[in-house]
């Protein structure tokens, strides 16, 4: 995981500004990195982007265009030549307006592993980090855990992830997205672990796609985040979110829980007997979420626990079929 801002959640990912964009050419820039880092800070202060947000930008772009992780591996006092400072001018624009560092650089770092990203896929957070972290430890070394099925895999961080560490597994990963089911296998394949997933661009919702599913199940393990943000919210969320990413990677519905309620309908139909479904949700889900499987008597799922993320909020459900 980089360390950028431990953000809370989408609402806070970016903060809102609505300010116009200047332009400006690579001659108005110094040339020392140190320089050209307090120049970009100052550009991205100026379009409305908050303080912290806007030096860490700012120390990813020129870092990247340097070919180094972190600004902190340039030399101080680096110079910086006309062509990388045209280039790191290049990205500093798409970031001016708006667009969120991680499609900007095209990158991001998902526990160790650095996934290729490209709008609108959404941008793994780092919530969905500690649901893959608190998976792990779950299963530990048990062998006999040998498959799972990611729902709404988005860039196949997740996937990537469990693959990895869990090296005896293997997985289904799908998604409406054609971009994001693409995006997956690209990252499957950068890390070497694709030989064990099978990628598909399908609608979970669809009857196809349960027959389909049916017949490479049933899983050990179901993992999903799912779209689960209410409809009515969507317009508050942050410029760089609201703009960049896939509408359909947040919007849930009414409540949020449209796509959850069809993950519980038939997850029991996809899950061997005592397999585990965890779920990434929103805030203040989980009741409704417990009263959805107590409401149901044919439901064959408990709702085992919930369990907070890093800023003490239930955020993710460990739900078991009977
Ligand atoms: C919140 S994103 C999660 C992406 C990725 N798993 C992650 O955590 O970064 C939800 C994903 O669900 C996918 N999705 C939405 N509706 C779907 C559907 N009906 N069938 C399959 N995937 C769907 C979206 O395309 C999106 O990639």
């Amino acid at each position: 995981m980089r360390c950028l801002t431990r953000i809370q959640g989408l609402h806070a990912f970016y903060r809102a500004t609505r300010n116009p964009i200047s332009c400006y050419s690579s001659s108005a820039y110094p040339s020392d990195a140190i320089k050209v880092c307090s120049n970009l800070i100052r550009k991205f202060q100026n379009v409305g982007i908050e303080d912290t947000e806007s030096r860490f930008s700012a120390e990813y772009i020129i870092a990247h265009v340097l070919g180094k992780k972190m600004f902190h591996q340039v030399p101080g006092g680096q110079i910086i030549n006309e062509a990388q400072l045209t280039r790191i001018n290049e990205l500093a624009m798409k970031r001016m307006e708006r667009m969120p560092l991680q499609y900007v650089i095209q990158e991001w770092d998902f526990h160790e592993f650095t996934v290729k990203l490209s709008p609108p896929v959404l941008i793994p957070r780092p919530e969905t980090e500690e649901l893959v972290q608190y998976m792990i430890q779950h299963v530990g070394q048990n062998k006999s855990c040998r498959t799972f099925l990611e729902v709404g895999c988005g860039s196949g961080a997740v996937t990537l992830c469990l693959l990895s560490k869990l090296p005896w597994m293997t997985a289904v990963a799908c998604d409406i997205s054609c971009v994001a089911c693409d995006l997956t296998l690209e990252n499957l394949t950068k890390h070497q672990v694709q030989g064990r997933a099978v990628v598909l661009n399908m609608d979970f919702k669809s009857a196809e796609t349960m027959q389909y599913l049916s017949r490479l199940g049933p899983f050990d393990i179901i993992v999903s985040n799912p779209p689960y943000i209410p409809t009515a919210d969507i317009d508050d969320l942050d410029p760089e979110v609201r703009r960049y990413e896939d509408r359909g990677a947040l919007d849930g519905g009414t409540d949020g829980l449209d796509f959850i309620r069809h993950l519980l309908a038939v997850s029991p139909m996809l899950l061997k007997k005592n397999g585990r479904l965890w779920l990434e949700t929103g805030l203040e889900q989980h009741k409704t979420i417990q009263s959805i499987i107590n409401s149901d008597s044919n439901c064959a799922l408990e709702f085992v626990k919930s369990i907070e993320d890093f800023t003490r909020r239930e955020r993710f459900c460990l739900i078991e079929r009977y």
